[in-house]
């Protein structure tokens, strides 16, 4: 049968507007969007390519057919988009993601944003060190609480002069880590594994008071706040959510301690919190005293979003 004589119901756009609105009865928010991204994954196309074949009447072979009807129904079920396709796009790079490890957010692309243009400036002021404050040769960041590796590969990948060490206490996360290291920037991420808390004097030992960048998208959310949308609270890993106590802080307040451990003189923090967090998070780093300029950096929708602040005495904890 050529694609031509297929039966008009296994036509792209018909076969595409069917899923859609499948995943919008199941309540999946951007249902279009997501029958588009799991055909152009059935079909191996590019997002351009799948709309060209849609509005030129390609058919689908009856094998695709049954495999996007397939993923459709595990998406009308709540898992997310991500586990289905296996890949989450983050800044310009792709994870592999499943079961196991936290699905990057485009929230935490402004995060990263920020510590990059940190270690940007820092490549600058190499460039002109007469005009410049600390000149670095090989800026060291480190990324607390990777999880896929996210924060820690878009750096490797957009400052090729950073060296780059992550941390991860979750077996099955660092595994993830592993992986999208090895596909993505072999041999440019120092990947460990441990807890953030007391890592300073720990696993990350070596790297005390010498860290020009410290980032961190830890858990935060608060014990009593269960996510509502099923793909974060059925598939997300627990230990990747829950920030531990009332306030979700737990983690949060280690990260900053263990960072204040890390950072030489000058270096910078940037961590993310929740967006009703900002100022008990700005509180972590003015309690405990030794930073300068705390601030909140705010996400792309305007939302308060990620811990600024700067190291001012190595030995001020
Ligand atoms: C919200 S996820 C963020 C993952 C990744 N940075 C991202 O932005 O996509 C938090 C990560 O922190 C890890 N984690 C939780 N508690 C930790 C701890 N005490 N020490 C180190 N990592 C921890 C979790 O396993 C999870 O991978």
């Amino acid at each position: 049968m050529s694609p031509g004589d297929r039966p008009a119901d296994l036509r792209l756009d018909g076969v595409l507007r069917a899923a859609a609105d499948r995943l919008a009865a199941a309540g999946v928010s951007m249902a279009r969007g997501d029958a588009e991204r799991l055909a152009a994954h059935v079909l191996g196309l590019g997002p351009g390519e799948l709309a060209a074949a849609a509005v030129t009447g390609r058919a689908l072979a009856a094998a695709d057919a049954r495999r996007l009807d397939a993923l459709v129904t595990q998406r009308a079920a709540r898992v997310p988009l991500q586990h289905l396709t296996g890949r989450a796009p983050f800044r310009t790079i792709e994870l592999d993601v499943g079961p196991g490890v936290f699905v990057p957010r485009p929230e935490t692309e402004v995060v990263a944003e920020l510590a990059v243009a940190e270690l940007v400036v820092a490549e600058l002021a190499v460039a002109e060190p007469a005009g410049a404050g600390h000149a670095l040769v090989e800026p060291l960041v480190v990324d607390l609480c990777t999880g896929s590796g996210a924060i820690a590969l878009s750096i490797a990948v957009e400052v090729p002069a950073a060296r780059v060490v992550a941390l991860e206490l979750d077996r099955d996360a660092h595994a993830w880590a592993r992986r999208n290291v090895d596909r993505v920037a072999p041999g440019r991420v120092d990947l460990r594994q441990g807890d953030v808390a007391g890592a300073d004097g720990g696993v990350l030992a070596d790297l005390a008071g010498a860290v020009d960048v410290v980032v961190a998208n830890p858990p935060y959310i608060p014990s009593w706040a269960v996510p509502l949308d099923p793909e974060v609270a059925e598939h997300d890993p627990q230990v990747a959510l829950y920030g531990g106590g009332d306030d979700g802080l737990v983690v949060p307040a280690a990260v900053v301690r263990t960072a204040a451990g890390l950072l030489r003189p000058g270096g910078l923090l940037v961590m993310e919190h929740g967006d009703v967090q900002g100022a008990a998070v700005r509180a972590l780093a003015t309690t405990a005293g030794g930073w300068l300029d705390v601030t909140t950096a705010k996400d792309l929708t305007g939302r308060d979003r990620a811990l600024v602040a700067r190291r001012a005495q190595r030995d001020r904890r």
